[in-house]
C-alpha cells in the first residue's frame, strides 16, 4: 500500500484521535515498515495497548496476550516483530524458537514481571510441596520455567479450575489472584516470611498469592467509579482484572483487553469508562465513532509507551532488539505456556 493510500485509511479511523500533521508523518513511516515487513518475510503482532497510529496501521494481528501468543505459535514467517512488552516477545520466542523475535524497545519492562524471580518460585514450592504453580503470562521465561501452567487475564479462572486441586499457588499479581479467588470461591492467603510466621500453621488457604502489582491498574479506586457514576449515571464501566478486587466488583464488566473491546462493540450504550491503559480507549473510539469513552485519567503504561512506529522501523532495518532465551529454560517454559494454550 502506498503512503498516500495508508494515510487515507488511517485518516478515516483516526481523524478524531491523532492530529492531522502527525498522521501524515506516521503514515509515511508505517508504509516503510509494511514494505520492509514484506521484504523480510516478517509478522508484526500488536498488543491492544499500542498507540492508535501504530495499532491501526502495521500489525498483521492485534489482540490480548493470549490471542497474540496463539498467533506467535502458528506463524510460518521468519521474523516476529512484537509490538508489546518484553515478557510478550519472550513468550513468542518460547513458542517459536526457530524464529527471530524482535522487540522494538531495549527494555519494554512490566512491573508485574519484575516482581518475582525463579528463586522466589522455588522457595514457594519448598514451602508448599506438591501444590501446583500457576503463573500469569506477565512473567519472564525463568519464572515460567518453574511453573506448572501459565494463564492470562482471559483464562485465569479456567486454568485454576482445570487443575482440580484444592490448593494452588498463583503468581505474581495479587489483585488478579484475589479476583480469581472471588470467582472460584477460594480463600486466598499471602504468605509472610517463615521467620515472621513463627510456628503458625497455614492450613486455611486455597490460593497462595504473591504481592506483585501492575503499576497502571493499581491506580484505579472505587471512589473514581463512584465519582463518575454520580456525573454520568448511564455509563458502562469496564475494569481489567489487574485492578483491585473492590474495583472489579464495582465495575459492570471485567475481562482481558480483548474481552473489554468486544464488550463495548456488543453493547448499544453511549458512554463507557475503561479502567485500563488509556491508549486502548483511543483504539476503541477509532473503531466505534458513535460511542463516547470517558477519560478518567491518562494512565499510559510507560513500558508499552516505549514502542513507537519509529523504533519499529529501526527494529526491522537493524533486526533489533533480538529476544533470546537459553534452551534449557525455554523448553521448560514452553511446557507451561503450551499447557495453558491447550486449556483455552
Ligand atoms: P491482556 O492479556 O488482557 O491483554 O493484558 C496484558 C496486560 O499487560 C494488561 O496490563
Ligand atoms: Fe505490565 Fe501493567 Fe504495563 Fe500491562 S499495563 S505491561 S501489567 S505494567
Amino acid at each position: 500500500m502506498s503512503a498516500e493510500a495508508l494515510y487515507q485509511h488511517m485518516r478515516k479511523k483516526l481523524a478524531h484521535v491523532v492530529p492531522e500533521g502527525e498522521l501524515r508523518l506516521k503514515a509515511e513511516i508505517a508504509s516503510q515498515i509494511i514494505q520492509l515487513k514484506q521484504e523480510k518475510n516478517a509478522l508484526i503482532l500488536g498488543h491492544n495497548y499500542m498507540e492508535p497510529a501504530l495499532f491501526h496501521s502495521i500489525p498483521d494481528f492485534t489482540g490480548d496476550s493470549l490471542e497474540l501468543s496463539r498467533k506467535a505459535a502458528e506463524t510460518d514467517k521468519d521474523i516476529i516483530v512484537f509490538c508489546g512488552v518484553k515478557f510478550m516477545a519472550e513468550t513468542a520466542k518460547i513458542l517459536s524458537p526457530d524464529k527471530k523475535v524482535l522487540l522494538p524497545a531495549k527494555r519494554g519492562g512490566c512491573s508485574l514481571a519484575e516482581s518475582i524471580t525463579a528463586e522466589d518460585v522455588r522457595a514457594l514450592r519448598k514451602r508448599y510441596p506438591g501444590t501446583p504453580v500457576v503463573s500469569y503470562i506477565n512473567t519472564y521465561a525463568e519464572v515460567k520455567a518453574e511453573t506448572d501452567v501459565c494463564c492470562t487475564s482471559g483464562n485465569a479462572v479456567q486454568v485454576v479450575e482445570s487443575l482440580n486441586s484444592e490448593t494452588v499457588i498463583f503468581l505474581p499479581d495479587e489483585f488478579l489472584a484475589q479476583n480469581v479467588a472471588r470467582e472460584t470461591g477460594k480463600h486466598i492467603i499471602f504468605p509472610v516470611p517463615i521467620s515472621l510466621n513463627g510456628d503458625k500453621a497455614e492450613l486455611d488457604y486455597q490460593i497462595i498469592g504473591w504481592r506483585g502489582r501492575c503499576e497502571v491498574h493499581e491506580k484505579f479506586t472505587v471512589e473514581d467509579i463512584e465519582n463518575v457514576r454520580r456525573q454520568f449515571p448511564d455509563v458502562v464501566i469496564l475494569a481489567h482484572p489487574e485492578c483491585r478486587p473492590e474495583v472489579t466488583a464495582a465495575a459492570d464488566f471485567s475481562g482481558s483487553t480483548s474481552a473489554m473491546i468486544n464488550h463495548v462493540k456488543k453493547l448499544s450504550a453511549q458512554q463507557y469508562l475503561l479502567l485500563t491503559e488509556c491508549s486502548m480507549g483511543d483504539n476503541i473510539v477509532a473503531e466505534n465513532p458513535d460511542k463516547e469513552m470517558l477519560r478518567l485519567c491518562s494512565v499510559r503504561c510507560p513500558h508499552m509507551n516505549e514502542i513507537t512506529l519509529e523504533d519499529t522501523l529501526k527494529a526491522l532495518q537493524f533486526e533489533q532488539y533480538e529476544i533470546t532465551v537459553p534452551e534449557d529454560i525455554r523448553a521448560r517454559a514452553a511446557q507451561s505456556v503450551e499447557r495453558m494454550i491447550a486449556i483455552g
